[in-house]
């Protein structure tokens, strides 16, 4: 009866187990209404390891951060890549890169997160800097001046930014040197279109991770075949200005003999959707809390005048772009601890791995588990960057919490009168780590000292609260805000045409 039902017996060995009530589903739904209260709890009860039924997998939690280390050092014992070629290849509609099935994927994964940690990303970030001007200083349908104040969402107005530069730098142009005025604004509509579609199936992202499939939702799967239309390779040859990694791609995909066209559009979509669904909301997490909090304005105001001085940078409109060098944004610390703070409270990724084989896992306490071949291990960082012991006050926004007293990066954070080396894990761990990690907070430091430089910048209500995170995509990464918040902004006076 067990076997039919899926539930399992605890062996000897095995950390504490929960088959939960429901037969497959196991502890799903308890887990999906809330993971952090669902796992403080099981944490509470069973002790840093134990087991849940979820959806058909057994998944075994750690929770001590002291532990993270041996697990990721237990490499051998993992198919890293298994889980997340799988879910990418339910989400996104495109064929499996399994390795299993591909001798080469493995190899050739390596290379594109080895390109987008080194040479591809300075190139990136130069582009991103110039598109992100161009499309701050040219807003759809309005007129910026230092006079008239302009009102938006915040939300939407860092969504329209993030989106429309990131197209431009991944993708390129459809069009060479010297486009018309017609030219340049058929193809802003196109990615505005592409914006819409790119919200529409994003909609739709939990609900297809956790399983249902895409033809439930016939509108955002229109959306998401559109959006990959525009992506076919034999498109993309035709454009202009293609980032490298997006070059690169297409010569790693031409080289799957199993994947037909489309396969290889859904995975450029998949890349366009990686670079965007968290920095968009990381981007506005950080200027929303920028915006509250004046201590916080003042900080990265003054941050942004002395990069820009050092650099010789002089902000004029309509004129020369301000251009910083990567070394530039690096000597930025005060904003990379405003990002830091951004992303430890609005962060809830899900780090998974799976078990190639039955082996024992040896954690840092000096307990051994036995582990089942097919089984999941998991980390979940929000456990422990909301925990009180290692952040004081740990639901309150400090911009200098990752600084130390010489205005330095903080690397010492404490559990338990103990060091701790995985405090901070909103980009994941180990082999799985985002290779993007580097451009995301390029992209936000950029967008950021842009945002400061140009305009005057308020909210509508001077009180304005903090909008709850949206738990319908706890596990995926940055937490949307359930609703938007109105703010204006105008030119800066010195700036006026
Ligand atoms: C994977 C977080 C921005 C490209 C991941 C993963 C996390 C993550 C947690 C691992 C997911 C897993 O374990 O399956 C973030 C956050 C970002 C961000 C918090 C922004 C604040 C970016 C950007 C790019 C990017 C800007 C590209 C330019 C990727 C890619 C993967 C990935 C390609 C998949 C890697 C693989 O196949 O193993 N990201 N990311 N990410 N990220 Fe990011």
């Amino acid at each position: 009866l067990w076997l039919v039902l899926g539930i399992r017996k605890r062996e000897s060995g095995e950390p504490p187990l929960e088959n939960g009530l429901i037969p497959y589903l196991g502890c799903a739904l308890q887990y999906g209404a809330n993971p952090l209260d669902f796992l403080r709890g099981r944490e509470q009860k069973y002790g840093s390891i134990f087991t849940c039924k979820i959806a058909g997998n057994f998944v075994h939690f750690v929770t001590d951060p002291f532990s993270f280390g041996p697990v990721l050092r237990a490499g051998r014992h993992f198919d890293w890549h298994q889980f997340h070629y799988a879910t990418a290849a339910k989400v996104f509609g495109h064929s499996s890169m399994d390795p299993n099935q591909n001798a080469q994927t493995e190899d050739m994964h390596d290379k594109f997160m080895r390109a987008m940690e080194g040479d591809a990303l300075e190139p990136l970030i130069v582009s991103m800097m110039e598109k992100l001007q161009l499309i701050m200083l040219e807003p759809n349908s309005v007129k910026l001046t230092s006079k008239e104040w302009v009102t938006d969402g915040l939300y939407a107005f860092c969504y329209r930014v993030m989106f429309e530069s990131s197209y431009l730098s991944l993708f390129g142009n459809d069009f060479k040197d010297n486009p018309s005025a017609a030219r340049q604004a058929a193809q802003r509509a196109l990615i505005l279109n592409a914006m819409e579609n790119f919200k529409e199936f994003d909609k739709i992202f939990p609900a297809l991770v956790a399983g249902l499939p895409i033809h439930v939702f016939k509108t955002a799967r229109n959306a998401r075949e559109r959006l990959a239309k525009d992506l076919m390779q034999e498109k993309l040859r035709k454009r202009s200005n293609l980032s490298d990694i997006v070059i690169l791609r297409m010569f790693l995909n031409d080289s799957f003999a199993n994947l037909n066209e489309m396969d290889k559009a859904k995975i450029q979509l998949a890349l366009l959707w990686a670079s965007l669904a968290n920095t968009i909301p990381a981007t506005f997490w950080t200027v929303f809390h920028l915006l509250r909090c004046p201590r916080t304005m003042k900080a990265a105001n003054e941050e942004v005048k002395q990069v820009l001085e050092k650099a010789s940078q002089k902000v004029t409109a309509g004129g020369k772009l301000i251009t910083l060098t990567r070394e530039q944004l690096d000597d930025m610390p005060i904003l990379d601890s405003m990002i830091k703070e951004s992303l430890r409270l609005s962060s809830a990724s899900l780090n998974v791995r799976v078990a190639k084989e039955n082996f024992t896992l040896n954690l840092d306490t000096s307990n051994s588990f036995k582990i089942r071949k097919d089984d999941i291990v998991a980390f979940y960082p929000q456990l422990i960057h909301l925990d009180p012991e290692v952040y004081d006050d740990p639901l309150e926004f400090k911009y200098d919490r990752f600084l130390n007293e010489n205005l330095e990066p903080k690397t010492d954070f404490y559990l338990r009168g103990r060091k701790l080396k995985y405090y901070y894990l909103p980009f994941g761990s180990g082999k799985t780590k985002c290779p993007g990690r580097h451009v995301a907070v390029y992209e936000i430091k950029q967008m950021i000292t842009l945002f400061l430089s140009y305009f005057d910048i308020e909210y509508v209500d001077k009180n304005v609260k903090i909008p709850p995170l949206d738990q319908s995509r706890a596990g995926l990464g940055i937490l949307q805000p359930t609703h938007d918040v109105n703010f204006r902004y105008k030119l800066k006076e010195h700036l006026s045409p």
